[in-house]
């Protein structure tokens, strides 16, 4: 879209003590002025190397709390705090606690799409990108694993030497649920040539149709390396945007236009803009939950770090 002149001008001037972090689902007009755009890992990454005193952070709570735990001398402002992930919140902490009693020789490996408190009960924290090599790095054989259960099955798909305890039983994304495998088998019919690239909080039933499966960073990679020209996008729709300005010359299809993240378009250009003037919306989190789910938000990082 168009940002005229003089805003444009105004954005740099406030980015000056203040770095833009965008999640790939974010509106366009945000991706354009972003200082960095990326999936859940790349921009734990992001917010790691931070240089200014502010950070906006574009995309939901959980994200931009990583954000706030690794940069406890900065300020982190969301264009508006109510953008939780639901998701998110089918992970009580309690229930953490239970599993864990249930079965003490387990590790306790939790997606970051998670409540601070919960991912304070955690061994280790894992996103989309590196779920599976998280879970494999682990020493215990048994992995409590939550709140996704979709994402779950992809782990155990492919660590079968390890027990997969999903915790709640069903946890799911709702944007994720709408892509059924018919879009996918109407998509193979439209565009025959095309990839089809899923994300894991996909149904195992849509999993099992997919060329790939990725989190919105690996779909980006993906699409830059492939010879394909053409792609199926089995997320969120925000991404095809950032796809299609990376890779002009390649197109890109959604699986389902439908799937949009209504707690992702919270944040408007009006809050946007708004917040980057005034900084009013910032992330607080209590010191000592945020002490515990920081070390295994690090330990995920340290992990990592391996799977480069
Ligand atoms: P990614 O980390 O793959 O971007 O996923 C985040 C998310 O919330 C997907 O719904
Ligand atoms: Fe949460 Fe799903 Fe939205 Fe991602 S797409 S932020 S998991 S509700």
């Amino acid at each position: 879209m168009n940002i005229d002149e003089a805003t444009l001008k105004e954005i740099e001037e406030l980015k000056q003590d203040c770095i833009v972090l965008s999640h790939n689902y974010q509106i366009p007009e945000i991706q354009d002025v972003a200082d960095f755009i990326g999936d859940s890992l790349a921009l734990c990454r992001a917010a790691q190397r931070v240089d200014k005193p502010y950070i906006l952070f574009c995309g939901v709570d959980f994200m931009a709390e990583s954000a706030a735990m690794l940069n406890p001398d900065k300020t982190v402002v969301m264009p508006d705090l109510e953008a939780h992930c639901p998701m998110a919140a089918q992970l009580p902490a309690k229930l953490v606690r239970e599993a864990r009693e249930e079965h003490p020789d387990a590790a306790v490996v939790l997606y970051i799409n998670t409540r601070i408190e919960a991912r304070a009960e955690a061994d280790v924290i894992c996103t989309s990108a590196n779920a599976v090599n998280i879970v494999r790095a682990v020493p215990e054989k048994k992995v409590i694993f939550g709140p996704d259960a979709n994402l779950a099955w992809h782990v155990q798909r492919h660590v079968r030497e390890k027990k997969i305890i999903p915790i709640p039983e069903r946890g799911h994304c709702i944007t994720h649920l709408l892509f059924k495998p018919e879009h996918v088998e109407r998509a193979r019919r439209e565009h025959p040539k095309a990839e089809v690239l899923i994300h894991p909080e996909c149904t195992p039933e849509v999993q099992l149709l997919a060329d790939h499966i990725c989190s919105t960073e690996q779909m980006v990679k993906r699409a830059g390396e492939s010879a394909a020209r053409e792609f199926v996008i089995g997320t969120e729709v925000g991404l095809i945007y950032r796809l299609q300005k990376e890779f002009p010359a390649k197109r890109f299809y959604p699986l389902n236009e439908r799937a949009v993240c209504r707690t992702m378009k919270m944040n408007t250009w009006e809050k946007f803009l708004l917040q980057l003037r005034e900084r009013r919306n910032v992330v607080r989190i209590d010191p000592k939950v945020a002490e515990r789910a920081l070390r295994s938000l690090q330990r995920m990082l340290e992990l990592s770090i391996r799977y480069q």
